[in-house]
């Protein structure tokens, strides 16, 4: 049985790894020659935990294989996994030109029969489309018969959530193509659910979604606590305790990010519209979400005016902890905004840091530590809940900052914490501390 997966990103290499992982010979492809050259040295392009043990394991044991020859996997793959990028178009649809130059490829080089896996995210129909596209391609006389398999693994934890996931969705309008691609995951012993291609399509979308429109819900509420004096971690706790509502995706935040949810959301909404239907919920998920993004920003205009020459540390910049991926992250819109006033920024993040770097180059200071980030700070924005800044000692920005101004996008520290380390903190959906004392001592 050979497996081959195209695209080795966050999504194609994890596959392949686990795939290798289970025992099956797989080849992953990807048209970056430069990240092949590393892959086959063993060497991870990506950050996410447990990855690169699991792929020098399955390298040194012979069943994971790096290429950037089509022709070659072509000749010998019975299962073709596609798992390159579907980034944003500039009207909010799927961008769908990586998918076809990959089934282009394929079907100018296929030469046997094979099964030909769609794990990107693509909108309702285009699985039919590609099986099309690959009729009018395919000059040899091969069967192809083209499945939906959409992927629902995390970023930080893409290893763990293909070993337990909690279901695998297998779209096919031929039923025993799909129950062979089932096989395929026995190995994990997981759940299986079955459809025809449209539905498995759909289930992708309206998963991402619903989950989207948690966070935008839960950080609503978090702004209401705002102006009633609740406090959104306990009235969080409350609703999730309620098993039909769940306690995950109860967070409040400064909003979702990321590769899949703004994409995705968006994506699901230009789908509707194509389709004549209004979808009222999912518009105001996303306008929710775009303006909670700005929130923390606002709130630190509002409360000391200018920027201009204040000396701000941002802590973290990967879009959620336990990745190096900063698409669609809150921090890269703030920091945009604190360069466009011309704030002195200094940025820290465990993984992400190379990455932030290719976007805005010298504009920024890049701190290896938090002391470094936030020495002589005069405001800290944390925008992403890594351990080392929810686990850092609270007494040590009293230690390196001039007067600790803390804006916490993430909710990080009780208040109770902040206010005995003698912080001005102001978080989400929660009182703020010290602000009042801190405003007086500017008036003074
Ligand atoms: N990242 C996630 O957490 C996640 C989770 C679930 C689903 N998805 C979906 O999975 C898909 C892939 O996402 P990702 O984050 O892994 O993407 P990515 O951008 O990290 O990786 C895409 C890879 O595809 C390669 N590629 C592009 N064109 C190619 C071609 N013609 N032939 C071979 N390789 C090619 C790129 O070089 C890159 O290495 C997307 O549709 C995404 O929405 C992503």
């Amino acid at each position: 049985m050979e497996i081959t997966v195209v695209g080795t990103g966050y999504v194609g290499l994890v596959t392949g790894v686990c795939f290798a992982e289970v025992g099956y010979n797989v080849t992953c492809f990807d048209i970056d020659v430069n990240k092949i050259g590393r892959l086959a040295e063993g060497r991870c392009p990506i950050y996410e935990p447990g990855l690169e043990e699991m792929l020098q394991k399955n390298l040194a044991e012979g069943r994971l294989h790096f290429t950037s020859d089509s022709k070659a996997v072509c000749s010998k793959s019975d299962y073709i996994f596609i798992t390159v990028g579907t980034p944003e178009n500039e009207d909010g649809s799927a961008n769908l030109e990586y998918l076809e130059a990959a089934v282009a490829d394929i079907g100018a080089n296929l030469c046997k029969d094979a099964v030909i896996v769609i794990k990107s995210t693509v909108p309702v129909g285009t699985n039919e489309r590609i099986y099309k596209m690959l009729q009018d391609i395919i000059h040899c006389d091969v069967q192809v018969k083209v499945i939906s398999n959409p992927e629902f693994l995390r970023e930080g934890s893409g290893i763990r959530d293909t070993f337990h996931a909690d279901r695998i969705v297998i779209g096919a309008d031929d039923y025993e193509a799909g129950r062979a691609v089932a096989r395929l995951y026995e190995p994990f012993e997981r759940p299986v659910v079955q459809t025809d291609i449209r539905s498995a399509e759909l289930i992708k979308y309206a998963s991402n979604a619903f989950l989207a429109t948690k966070i935008s819900f839960i950080n609503e509420i978090a702004n209401l606590c705002e102006h009633t004096g609740a406090n959104i971690e306990d009235v969080a706790k409350g609703m999730g305790m309620d098993q039909r509502i769940g306690s995950q995706f109860l967070k409040a935040g400064i909003g979702y990010g990321g590769s899949c949810f703004p994409k995705d959301t968006k994506a699901l909404e230009k789908m509707t519209e194509d389709y004549g239907y209004d979808f009222k919920i999912l518009r105001s998920v996303i306008e929710v979400n775009s303006r909670q993004k700005q929130q923390l920003f606002y709130k630190a205009k509002e409360m000391l005016g200018s920027l201009r020459g204040k000396r701000v540390a941002v802590l973290g910049s990967a879009f959620k902890p336990h990745t190096d991926d900063i698409r669609e992250a809150p921090s890269i819109e703030l920091i945009a905004q604190l360069i466009e006033e011309q704030a002195d920024i200094s940025v820290y993040d465990p993984a992400a840091t190379e990455k932030v770097e290719e976007l805005f180059g010298s504009r920024l200071y890049y701190a290896e530590t938090v002391d470094a980030a936030i020495k002589g700070a005069d405001i800290v924005f944390i925008m992403t809940e890594w351990p080392e800044i929810t686990q850092y000692d609270l007494a040590r920005f009293r230690l390196f900052m001039r007067e600790p101004v803390i804006f916490d996008g993430r909710n990080c520290y009780s208040l109770v914490e902040a206010e005995s380390a003698g912080l001005t903190y102001v978080s989400v959906g929660r009182m703020s501390v010290n602000v009042n004392s801190y405003i007086d001592c500017l008036e003074l």
